[in-house]
């Protein structure tokens, strides 16, 4: 049986303000990205997923959205959009978009309706409420909001209005107003921005923050979280509740459900979505996918993104342990997905080391699921120390815990070893970002040349990946046991290819089972050595008659 492209494809995610600037402002736009779309093509993958172009005052840069339907003029316009889409398709690329249902811009005109009155016909499309009993006007209290919850970017997840003297929700910034998902108008017209950039050639969506759409209908507090973190990322205030009412309310599943029907239902080609559910209780995460309908195909999102990786131990145990459970509990019917990179993390090549990175690679094409690539990880670009006058990411500002900013991981693509990077035609000092410092080595003309690069060895993996079926389609996976203690070995299809990771620093003696069985496709460290694998080596290996 073969699978639909989201399930045989690999995803490739665009940060649209660093990819590539058509005009010389020194930040990337839509008319960048359909210039670049060969080296795409060329590269091997078969999806681009850009972050948020639309209309914005650009708080969080783009996913604060005045505008579902429009373009935001830094990037281009509705023209360039369908530019991009005909040269995407044109080269069989599938285009996804991402969909910010859970919150707007306290500029889109449906805020600024719903806070001009609380008889405002709008006034239920977002989260208002009255401040806390005995406090707000009239009590000699200054006014206090109804509940404990957090924002995500620091302070208090309310924010009052002095003119309707009440609360708004905001989730992320008091610039973000949530959009209240209870309200029948406003999930009706929400749908209907889904309708309208599949008309204009949308393949698919990656859904921002998807599991908060839906909180607690009486908003109860959220009860304190007695052991913060132990995640990857630096803790903040945030941290110190157990966000079990705010976001992630049982009712999502029936949203998730409807927004999977109006995708599905729209005409006859296979679309996509991918919901950001941060949920590491991966049983929990699992649920994401939904119940099956009658013919045993689960209902709710195609994939919620699993950031599992991000969050494990990088050893052989760890990824092994993680994988298994992934194998285990994604659903009959359904599809499971990786990733080791995106635009609110810190750089894989920096957060795991290079040579582990090249590791990571191998990891993410070889194992059974769509692997979503982050632009520029393929380059092995680092974490960049972007120097605080020069920041600009509000994560780190309003949180007060500035390593939570994001900007190190968003700095400029490099093409090239112009000074710019090619990048931009923009002096390197009016970039939106700095570039990367080694960006002379790490671009893409000069990696494409060196046979030992980081972007030699993703060719090689994507294309490996095209061509063997077994990597590509449903291809079981088995993991070997009674390997050594720092590698993990595994299967795909009926054994026809073998990839074994050696996650340590040193050599340690590994023979395939069956020996001379085998005949290597690919390692990180170039030709294959036959009873051992070198520090932080990969390799695939092929069934001589497979
Ligand atoms: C998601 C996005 C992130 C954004 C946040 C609020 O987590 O990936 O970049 O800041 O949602 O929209």
């Amino acid at each position: 049986m073969s699978l639909p492209w989201w399930q045989t494809g690999v995803v490739y995610q665009i940060y649209p303000r660093s990819f590539q600037d058509s005009n010389g402002d020194g930040v990337g736009d839509l008319d960048g990205i359909t210039a670049r779309l060969d080296y795409l093509a060329d590269l091997g993958i078969d999806a681009v997923w850009i972050s948020p172009f639309y209309p914005s005052p650009m708080a969080d840069f783009g996913y604060d959205v005045a505008d579902f339907c429009d373009v935001d003029p830094l990037f281009g316009d509705l023209a360039a959009f369908d530019r991009l889409a005909a040269a995407a398709h044109a080269r069989g690329l599938k285009l996804l978009l991402d969909w910010v249902p859970n919150h707007s811009s306290d500029r889109h005109p449906w805020f600024q309706e719903s806070r001009a009155s609380r008889d405002s016909t709008r006034r239920d499309w977002y989260v208002w409420r009255d401040p806390a009993p005995g406090t707000g006007p009239g009590t000699g209290q200054p006014p206090r909001p109804p509940n404990n919850w957090l924002s995500a970017f620091g302070g208090p997840a309310w924010t009052w209005d002095k003119s309707t003297k009440q609360f708004y929700l905001h989730s992320f910034l008091k610039e973000q107003p949530d959009l209240n998902w209870r309200h029948p108008p406003l999930r009706a017209a929400m749908l209907d921005t889904l309708r309208f950039w599949m008309a204009r050639g949308a393949d698919g969506f990656r859904i921002d923050v998807a599991h908060f759409i839906l909180k607690d209908p009486e908003l109860r507090d959220n009860p304190p979280n007695s052991a913060p973190s132990g995640g990857h990322k630096p803790t903040a205030a945030y941290d110190t509740l157990l966000h079990v009412h705010d976001k992630g309310h049982p009712d999502v599943h029936e949203a998730f459900a409807e927004v999977r029907a109006v995708v599905d239902g729209y005409d006859e080609r296979e679309r996509v979505t991918l919901g950001e559910i941060h949920e590491y209780d991966l049983e929990r995460w699992a649920t994401y996918y939904g119940r099956p309908d009658a013919d045993g195909r689960p209902q709710g999102l195609h994939m919620p993104i699993n950031f599992g990786l991000l969050q494990t131990p990088w050893t052989a145990e760890g990824v092994r342990a993680h994988v298994d459970a992934v194998e285990r509990l994604v659903p009959e019917g359904a599809w499971p997905n990786y990733v080791l990179g995106n635009h609110d993390e810190r750089r894989l090549a920096t957060r795991l080391g290079p040579a582990e990175a090249r590791l990571g690679a191998v990891l993410l094409l070889t194992l059974r699921g769509t692997p979503t690539l982050y632009y520029g990880d393929e380059l092995g670009i680092p974490d960049v120390d972007v120097p605080m006058e020069k920041r600009r990411d509000p994560a780190g500002i309003t949180s007060g815990v500035p390593a939570l900013g994001r900007d190190s991981g968003r700095t400029p693509m490099a093409w090239d070893a112009s000074p710019s990077a090619g990048f931009s035609a923009a002096a390197p000092g009016n970039l939106w970002l700095p570039l990367h410092p080694d960006h002379a080595v790490l671009n893409v003309a000069t990696e494409g040349e060196d046979p030992a690069s980081m972007l030699t060895l993703y060719r090689r993996l994507l294309h490996l990946r095209r061509t063997t079926p077994v990597l590509q389609q449903a291809g079981a996976y088995r993991p070997l046991d009674g390997t050594p203690s720092s590698v993990f070995a595994y299967t795909r299809g009926e054994g026809d290819v073998l990839v074994a990771l050696n996650f340590s620093p040193g050599e340690v003696p590994f023979s395939p089972p069956g020996g001379d069985a085998w005949s290597p496709l690919l390692s990180t460290h170039g030709p294959v050595s036959k009873n051992n694998l070198r520090a932080w080596e990969g390799v695939v290996l092929g069934r001589r008659d497979g």
